[in-house]
């Protein structure tokens, strides 16, 4: 249904909903507050004093230098003029495709610093290469490759130690440029401080920022004159009692041919990250990396929030390059643009651990994707009924609730595929427990949900309620696997359930434990409490919320940092570690739950790199405002290009009641979404569509229906993710990596390759902006097939938004597959027929892909699955071929990652016979110039004449800046298989 204009005096009216909450500020430190930042910014500043007297203290050692005889690994020690005595250890190990990988640490410390991110991120040891290794008198230099044959060096000099990366004879990644890097070593407490400059200088007025000259310097020169925040720290009334003392890691990063930095989630801010540092800097904090449960955060800032992706791209015209910083400790980083001269500078401070750096050579930011995914895993592929509509609340409160909603969703036509439960279905929140006063008959309703080809998901926090009765706590005790204070006894804080324990999934024995929690019954005999869970069937999937971990009494909202993990860990060293393995034992207790298994899905708030194995995540409690909503984009984009494909921010915004032309607005956005859920605050109202007044009510079903009729196009995109890491929604500068106006657009973004969208974050818009960067490609409106032309400067056209348009566009050159038959959910479209929409380029060609398989097992890695490649040519003046070919890699060189189908796979495999009967419906050819007299198939031997509707368009093929009405011409039921091969001819 189209909408006539909203009066936008009636619009302003729900603008006037308040805006006063705000985070607690006070609750989170700044940089200034924490000791290690506050040392490792304190550091740089006296750098940028002493400016070109500045240098680092560090060089490599050439006495032992040794690189193996493979050409794969460089063997050193480093020295360091502060404290002659204190060695470190370089590693510099040559990966495949042109990856380097840069390991320090300090060599027979006195502590051991935390050297395990790797082994919980990385899906392997990553695969060694070989270069060709020069060694010099002021350095030694290493030649790779990329995939591609393209050169990559690396260049050591060894005093001071600078490490360089150099690509088609340009510096693309300097480490140490700038002289910070600094490993704090271990010492003991009782240690004399490091002498002060003044001492000695014996009496001169020198200060420290004076640089001395390097014989003569004391150690304060280098580390400050005082031992900042060393043997403890206080904030917030807790006192981290840090027993190592200073082990901090300064590092400074400098890319010098990028213009642009992305990367590093989870802020709420832009996709280009916007300076920390002066001149011109939007944020005087640097970025945070510390996993937090932030109440209110600011939509616009560069505070830490739920989850840490230590990984940042490079980009410029030039090319794109990446590093991974495998920390899993609190982490700062500064941004920074030099004054003079061209490229970005960082500076990384993190609080423990050994310098893991890897270095990745793109060029392309497709390239950085798969050197990423090749290192920390694809995105798990969803089942299909994941990508459909969620619709949670805190909370439906019984099991009458959970049907009434469902039913509501029908009576309305409008989608859904699953209802939520959050933490109030638990008898006092203790999480496998149900409060059987509001839900008597937790199978009975998931199996009522369940008719209606529906799930369900529930909550399981991590936090366990600290009561002897409850079993799962009980069991964690007496598996000892809880996590400890630093005194070595269980540790308590404050959740959901009053005081908690927390289980510790860095020990081994918490794993089978937990994942046989989740165990089912056989529907037959009961599962006895703490061998499975009894109140639970195949169709209730889990959201693991609170994983950071949320720690209400905690300092920061979180854990002690002095805490102990398996192995005698302190909490500090694994902090962002932790929520992604709880999150992985839940995500693997389903995958065992059922046999065969089906795919798992369980919802995160808390990740690091490697969590896209996992699951989803989303953004957390947003607020209910437009500036949320707008944050939100970026914010998903970014963690799409560091490798997290399916995520979503809460539908409506967590906090407050959105305006009902604000909540239209964020269902429109949260359908270009991979993750789709509608969620809000206990206090908020009810707020499920199907309670919306027209004409809201009916512009959300359309959106909603849009979702599902794109479904085709959301699944064929998770599995490309599944397989390159490639990000199913797109940001500019990832399409056109060369266009640099694009390079910092985020408020609109591709969908795949084939689709444009620009979804309407302003309050009271009618009109809309929209940016586009291509020549030779025609963009065509999704509802009315306008045509806009744009060009290689770029264009900027302005299309009508009102609250029932999307700015979405086809993108000339691509094909796109879609179910347009609206349904209930997401399995009542197994068999539903195809519309195919070719949107040709001014060239008249296209081409689209289609993946599908059975939606919910894994017998797609055996092969069982259907991968079409469609394409759309020339034929003769003005006519058109479509084909329909297999896309299945025919070799085992191609094969997609992970699975080598090679051997497995054939055409007629079950599921392709399964749904042999499905076929195209419809095909929709936008742009076409001029009329066609014949349409047929060319099916094998057979020619079949197909019937066909023409509309003329006001333009002609190949002409400039044309805007108006594209041709259309729809083949009406062309009879074509969706499993097989056939071609269209338009004459
Ligand atoms: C946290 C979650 C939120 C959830 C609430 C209660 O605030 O982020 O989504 O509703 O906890 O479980």
């Amino acid at each position: 249904m189209k909408l006539s204009l909203i009066p936008l005096a009636l619009l302003s009216l729900f603008s006037l909903i308040p805006t006063t909450a705000a985070v607690k500020s006070h609750d989170f430190k700044t940089c200034a507050q924490s000791g290690f930042c506050r040392r490792g910014r304190a550091l740089a500043s006296r750098a940028a004093q002493a400016g070109a007297d500045w240098d680092s203290p560090y060089s490599l050692l050439q006495e032992g230098l040794e690189v193996d005889s493979a050409g794969s690994t460089l063997r050193g020690r480093v020295q360091r003029s502060l404290y002659p005595h204190i060695k470190f250890s370089l590693q510099v190990d040559v990966l495949k495709d042109g990856l380097f990988r840069v390991r320090m640490d300090e060599v027979d410390g006195l502590k051991k610093r935390y050297d395990e991110a790797a082994k919980w991120s990385l899906v392997g040891e990553p695969e060694l290469g070989s270069a060709k290794w020069e060694k010099g008198h002021k350095q030694v230099m290493a030649v790779s490759s990329t995939k591609d044959g393209e050169k990559v060096e690396l260049q050591i000099e060894y005093s001071p130690l600078r490490i360089s990366m150099w690509q088609g004879g340009k510096e693309t990644i300097t480490l140490n440029g700038r002289g910070l890097l600094h490993m704090e070593h271990f010492r003991l407490k009782e240690d004399p401080p490091a002498p002060t400059v003044e001492a000695a200088a014996e009496g001169d007025e020198q200060t420290v920022l004076e640089a001395p000259a390097p014989a003569e310097r004391p150690s304060a020169w280098f580390e400050g004159a005082d031992e900042d925040g060393y043997w403890s720290e206080s904030f917030g009334g807790h006192t981290d009692s840090k027993p190592k003392g200073p082990e901090s890691l300064s590092l400074d990063i400098t890319f010098p041919r990028a213009q642009h930095v992305y990367g590093i989630p989870e802020h709420a801010a832009p996709l280009s990250l916007p300076t920390t540092q002066p001149p011109d800097n939007r944020y005087s904090e640097p970025y945070r990396l510390y996993n937090l449960d932030v109440f209110e955060y600011l939509a616009d800032s560069p505070m830490a929030l739920y989850g840490s992706i230590p990984l940042m791209h490079a980009h410029s015209k030039d090319g794109t390059v990446g590093v991974l910083f495998l920390t899993g400790a609190e982490t700062w980083i500064d941004v920074a643009r030099p004054e003079k001269g061209e490229g970005m500078s960082t500076h990384w401070v993190t609080e423990s651990g050994i310098l893991d750096l890897f270095l990745l050579p793109g060029p392309s930011p497709n390239a950085l994707f798969k050197q990423y995914t090749a290192l920390t895993g694809p995105s798990a592929l969803p089942q299909l009924f994941a990508l459909g509509y969620h619709q949670s609340r805190w909370n439906y409160i019984s099991s009458k609730d959970v049907l009434d909603v469902q039913r509501r969703f029908d009576d309305a036509l409008m989608p859904l595929d699953v209802t939520w439960l959050d933490v109030e279905y638990a008898n006092q929140k203790q999480y496998f427990v149900w409060d059987k006063s509001n839900f008597p008959d937790p199978r009975a309703m998931i199996d009522g949900v369940a008719e209606a080809k529906r799930k369900m998901v529930a909550i399981v926090d991590p936090h366990l309620k600290k009561t002897p009765g409850y079993f799962v706590y009980k069991q964690a005790q007496e598996r000892d696997v809880l996590i400890k204070k630093s005194n070595g006894q269980e540790y308590e804080g404050w959740c959901w359930p009053g005081a908690s324990a927390y289980a510790d999934f860095f020990h081994p024995d918490s794993w089978t434990w937990w994942r046989g929690l989740f165990r089912l019954g056989d529907g037959k005999e009961e599962v006895k409490e703490g061998e499975g869970w009894n109140d639970s069937t195949k169709d209730l999937f889990i959201w693991n919320d609170m994983n950071e971990p949320s720690v209400f009494n905690g300092p920061e909202i979180t854990m002690p940092k002095d805490n102990i993990h398996h192995g005698g860990w302190e909490h500090r060293d694994v902090h962002n570690i932790n929520g992604m393995l709880f999150q992985k034992q839940t995500s693997l207790a389903l995958t065992e739950r059922e046999t065969p298994a089906k795919r798992p899905f369980v919802l995160s708030r808390s990740f690091y790199p490697g969590s896209q194995k996992y699951g989803a995540i989303w953004t957390g409690d947003n607020d209910g405002t437009w500036e949320h909503m707008k944050v939100g984009l970026p914010m998903m984009l970014t963690l799409g290009v560091t490798g997290m494909s399916f995520t979503g921010a809460d539908v409506g915004g967590f906090f407050r009641n959105p305006s009902p032309e604000m909540l239209t607005r964020w269902y429109q956005v949260g359908i270009f979404a991979t993750f789709f859920r509608g969620h809000a605050h206990i206090d908020t109202k009810r707020r499920e569509p199907y309670l919306l007044e027209e004409p809201y009510k009916s512009v959300v079903r359309d959106a909603l229906q849009l979702r599902y009729a794109m479904l085709p196009v959301w699944y064929t995109l998770m599995h490309e993710a599944s397989i390159s890491g490639t990000p199913p929604i797109r940001p500019h500068y990832v399409l056109f990596p060369k266009e640099e106006q694009g390079f910092a657009i985020d408020d609109q973004f591709y969908i795949g390759d084939a689709m444009l969208v620009k979804p309407v974050t302003d309050e009271g818009a009618t009109e809309t902006t929209v940016y586009l960067p291509e020549d030779q490609v025609y963009y065509y409106s999704y509802d009315e097939y306008t045509m806009y032309r744009g060009s290689a400067s770029g264009t900027h056209i302005t299309v009508a938004s009102p609250l029932d348009k999307i700015p979405l566009f086809y993108r000339g050159g691509h094909i796109v597959p879609l179910r347009l038959r609206p349904r209930r959910s997401t399995p009542l479209m197994a068999h539903d027929p195809f519309t195919l929409v070719v949107a040709l380029s001014t060239k008249r060609t296209a081409e689209g892909e289609l993946y599908l398989d059975d939606g919910e097992s894994f017998a797609f890695q055996e092969g069982d699955l259907v991968w079409r490649e469609f394409k759309a040519s020339k034929a003769g003046k003005k006519g058109l071929k479509i084909t329909s070919q297999d896309k299945v890699p025919k070799h085992p060189t191609e094969a997609v990652y992970g699975v080598d189908l090679s051997g497995k796979y054939q055409q007629q495999n079950a599921y392709a016979k399964d749904i042999e009967g499905v076929r195209v419906e419809r095909i929709v050819v936008l742009g076409l110039s001029a009329a066609p007299t014949n349409v047929h198939a060319v099916l094998g031997d057979e020619r079949v004449e197909l019937q066909f509707k023409w509309t003329k368009g006001s333009h002609a093929e190949g002409r400039k800046n044309q805007e108006g009405a594209a041709s259309v011409l729809i083949i009406k039921d062309p009879g074509v298989s969706i499993t097989k091969d056939w071609e269209i001819v338009v004459e």
